[in-house]
């Protein structure tokens, strides 16, 4: 609870980003372009969000261009000024993958890692040149290896099964190149962050174990279809200290060095995404910078001590790219207070289109976008409109007094929201639209009944029968 003091100076203001140097998106509760406008709402992008809510309805993802290049810049500069060999950023789709995002941020130089078919293909249609998308996942089907090596993907190979298939796959050409393939390591670091979303400890479904590495070396080499180029792992997500990261480097080039002495050397090096972003005030993480530099300066080290070239350094940031560029636009509905208890204040959307809160416990801050300095009063509960009662968006959020009809704004919502989305309750599926210099555009259309039906299929023998005839 909030005392009396903070009650009446406290007000969404506090939220808005204050520009100061060498700070990063993922250290912001609101998109960079985040403003008060004159009439005392959330503008994002230059575009009034309750205007935008008018116009598209809700719920509605609010995505800002400029705080999602602006984070894929910072990567890439990062990488420029503290790895001195040659880099690539790959962002990891799965926290919200679409034709337009793939767009953006492959014009900004960045590749992008798919974790199945689907995301391969949208990237593909999206335009991102094959050399710069890379496959993952643990139970790949044979049509979805076949989808990358004829498209000219790098495979990251994942385990015995995969690897056996791939050696017996080819190229629809004839005449293509081996297959470019990199091997999924289990680290066996440990980091904080929530147990489902932790991969790299031994008890993983992800990667070849360290003892497993010998064999599966042995067995790249006698492959003549194989190009291996590298190795990869990924350790969590949502990290906030640099020090998990820090220790995979060292662990990292202790590999690259194993595979050389099977005749593998290690052109590219894979670390895997993680960094965590600002969710709730008490969410710090480190800049995009500061990650850059410790995993960039554990590598050059560790090459070093180990006498190895320095390989192509590979990072696939999600969240941090993505996770704060968006929000989430919601029409406030239907109160209820439970006396000495709480008060629930409905909103149009909930579990269906933010899955987190009801999978990881995770918190979110809201605000109301039609009255950014009004004071906040008592903390309220706010609810998704599924039959659930586990759908709770936010257990204690600081608002101001909330009308029927306001626009409920919750921050933080670019990653893994979308991506995760259902139609749980056949609620169709919300539209996203990408804001910038006072421009919206829709990159997801809103879901209709008819799409929510389009792969139903009714059999004949259950069609009502029609007793006019
Ligand atoms: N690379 C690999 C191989 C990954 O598995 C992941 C995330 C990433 C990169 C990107 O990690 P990031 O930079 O976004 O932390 N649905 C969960 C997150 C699952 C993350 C899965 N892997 C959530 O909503 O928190």
């Amino acid at each position: 609870m909030v005392s009396t003091a903070d009650k009446i100076v406290s007000s969404a203001l506090h939220y808005l980003p204050n520009a100061a140097p060498n700070r990063s998106p993922n250290q912001f509760l609101l998109p960079l372009t985040a403003t008060a406008n004159p009439d005392d709402r959330l503008e994002i992008g230059g575009c009034d969000v309750v205007q935008l809510v008018q116009q598209y309805g809700s719920p509605l993802y609010v995505l800002d261009e400029t705080t999602l290049r602006t984070a894929c810049q910072q990567y890439r500069q990062a990488l420029q000024q503290y790895y001195p060999g040659n880099s690539l950023v790959l962002y990891a789709s799965k926290a919200w993958n679409c034709l337009a995002v793939c767009a953006i941020v492959a014009a900004e130089g960045l590749g992008i890692d798919v974790v199945s078919g689907g995301e391969l293909y949208t990237a593909l249609q999206a335009g991102v040149p094959a050399e710069r998308l890379y496959l993952h996942g643990n139970n790949k089907s044979v049509q979805e290896l076949q989808l990358a090596i004829d498209a000219g993907c790098t495979i990251v190979v994942d385990n015995w099964l995969e690897l056996q298939t791939l050696a017996t796959l080819h190229p629809a050409d004839s005449t293509a190149q081996p297959i470019r393939m990199m091997v999924r390591l289990t680290p066996g670091i440990e980091c904080h962050t929530h147990d489902y979303i932790r991969t790299g400890h031994l008890d993983s479904k992800f990667g070849f174990d360290p003892d497993q590495l010998d064999a599966v070396f042995q067995f790249i080499s006698q492959q003549s279809t194989l190009h291996c180029v590298g190795l990869h792992a990924h350790i969590g997500s949502q990290i906030f200290e640099l020090q998990a990261h820090h220790d995979l480097t060292d662990v990292m080039v202790q590999w690259m060095k194993k595979a050389e002495q099977y005749g593998l050397p290690v052109q590219e090096l894979d670390l895997g995404g993680g960094l965590g972003i600002r969710y709730t005030e008490s969410d710090d993480p480190p800049s995009i910078e500061e990650w850059v530099k410790t995993v960039a300066a554990g590598v050059a080290a560790a090459c070093r001590s180990h006498g190895l070239p320095l390989p192509t350094l590979l990072i696939e940031p999600g969240r941090s790219l993505i996770g704060s560029a968006c929000v989430t636009a919601y029409t406030a509905g239907s109160q209820k207070t439970v006396p000495t208890v709480r008060t629930y204040i409905s909103v149009d959307g909930g579990m269906s289109d933010n899955p987190r809160p009801i999978t990881y416990q995770s918190s979110y801050r809201a605000l109301v976008a039609d009255r950014l300095s009004a004071a906040f009063t008592d903390p309220v509960t706010i609810a998704g409109k599924h039959c659930e009662s586990g759908d709770i968006l936010l257990k204690q959020a600081q608002l101001p007094p909330i009308q029927p009809g306001d626009t409920i704004v919750v921050m933080g919502t670019g990653a893994y929201n979308y991506s995760m989305a259902s139609n749980y309750n056949r609620l169709p599926r919300p539209a996203a639209v990408l804001v910038t210099s006072g421009e919206a555009t829709l990159i997801l259309r809103r879901e209709t009944y008819d799409d929510l039906i389009k792969q139903d299929c009714l059999p004949e023998r259950l069609r009502p029968i029609d007793r006019t005839e």
